[in-house]
């Protein structure tokens, strides 16, 4: 039977992104669009126009209502996340909710305590933990290819949006929208991180948004330090401060070797490994170029239909949230903070990423003189 899917927030990443996901989905005969609502009544209309559906709701509360809504998509601007979510739960429905799951940790540690009593599921962006080439580093990692981390590297940065004045408003920034990614991809591969502290701030004080030179609140530019214990570090570089780069999203360094990740963390471009004992990179291709960001809506569909656990939980959002928070805090006063939240491993399954031996790749260099 088809799943009614909600939508809340029909701006950009639905009218792209999540759009050309359910349409997938759709004409697999798995979703349909039960009910769209949008405070903008010409997005919430073009939405309702374009899958047939009451172009008139009054609140997002209808749509959490709405008989034949099972899975509600929050895809708003961030600070309505929380409170649209916990109503989503509180109704009984799935729930995929964009990134941050929330903007303040009480609203995020509601959520996952709803999501622990909830017939529903509850499935937090990013998403990117999925991607295959996540998986294969994550299984090199697990596996111990590249021995104990020590030391890691992950970016993620663009000249930042143009069409929402929200994303440079409090609530807004690149810590939220961006950094995020790198922190939930570091922290699943090293663990839960134990302290954290930031240099953040704003660069470029005024922008043209929508047409109209803005003053930016938000942070706009971030370097953040975190903590795994033991003197085990890694950096997080991102920010609306960054034109074009060519350098691999994450780098991580451990005792026997080292792992990166190409292209984004969310649009991953293959990835390479480096073993002492091979003595050269393994050069491995990205597998699925046609992977979306977007597949979190795919494995909530899926994880309802097989009554399968998702891979990633709601506890490592909301350490993620906890990691971001604290990074602003400490961008502000320079005090470093402790993390006080964990998370579980993300539960891959039995399904076996692919045995893939990659291209090698000689390196000459040498730090031994040899
Ligand atoms: N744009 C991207 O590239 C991108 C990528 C990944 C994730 N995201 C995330 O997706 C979310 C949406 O981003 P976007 O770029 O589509 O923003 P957007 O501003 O284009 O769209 C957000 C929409 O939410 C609507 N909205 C706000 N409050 C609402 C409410 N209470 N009820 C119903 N609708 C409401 C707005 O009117 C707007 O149409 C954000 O959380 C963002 O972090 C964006």
């Amino acid at each position: 039977m088809s799943l009614g899917l909600g939508v809340i927030g029909c701006g950009s990443v639905f009218a792209g992104p999540y759009r050309g996901m359910i349409e997938s989905l759709r004409v697999a005969g798995r979703v349909h669009v039960a009910a769209v609502y949008d405070v903008d009544d010409a997005k919430r209309r073009g939405a309702a126009a374009h899958f047939d559906v009451h172009p008139d709701l009054l609140g997002p509360d209808q749509v959490v209502a709405a008989s034949d809504v099972d899975v509600v998509l929050v895809l708003t601007s961030m600070n309505e996340h929380g409170p649209l979510a916990k109503a989503a739960l509180e109704a009984g429905r799935h729930v995929l909710v964009e990134k941050p799951m929330a903007t303040s940790l009480a609203d995020a540690a509601e959520l996952v305590e709803l999501s622990r009593a909830s017939e529903g599921l509850l499935v937090c962006a990013p998403h990117i933990l999925l991607s295959p080439t996540f998986r294969a580093v994550h299984a090199a990692v697990r596996d111990g290819q590249v021995g104990d981390l020590l030391t890691a590297r992950a970016r993620y940065g663009w000249a930042g949006p143009w069409w929402a004045e929200w994303f440079y408003e409090q609530g807004g920034g690149s810590l939220f929208d961006l950094g995020v990614y790198n922190i939930t991809s570091l922290c699943a591969l090293f663990g839960p991180a134990k302290r954290v502290t930031a240099m953040v701030g704003v660069a470029v004080p005024e922008r043209d948004v929508n047409g109209r030179r803005i003053e930016v609140e938000a942070d706009d530019n971030a370097h953040v330090l975190l903590d795994f214990g033991d003197a085990r570090f890694a950096v997080v570089t991102t920010g609306f401060t960054m034109q074009r780069y060519r350098s691999p999203a994450i780098e991580v360094y451990g005792s026997e070797g080292t792992v990166q990740l190409l292209g984004d963390d969310w649009a991953p471009e293959g990835w390479e490994l480096w073993r002492n004992a091979d003595g050269a990179w393994r050069v491995f291709p990205e597998p699925d170029p046609h992977w979306q960001w977007t597949e979190g809506l795919r494995h909530l569909v899926d994880c309802v239909e097989t009554g399968r656990p998702t891979v990633t939980c709601p506890e490592h959002a909301y350490h993620a949230l906890e990691i971001v928070l604290a990074a602003q805090a400490a961008g502000r006063d320079g005090v470093a903070r402790p993390i006080a939240s964990g998370f579980p491993d993300p539960i891959y399954g039995s399904e076996l990423v692919e045995p893939d031996a990659g291209r090698l790749a000689h390196d000459h260099r040498s730090h031994d003189g040899l």
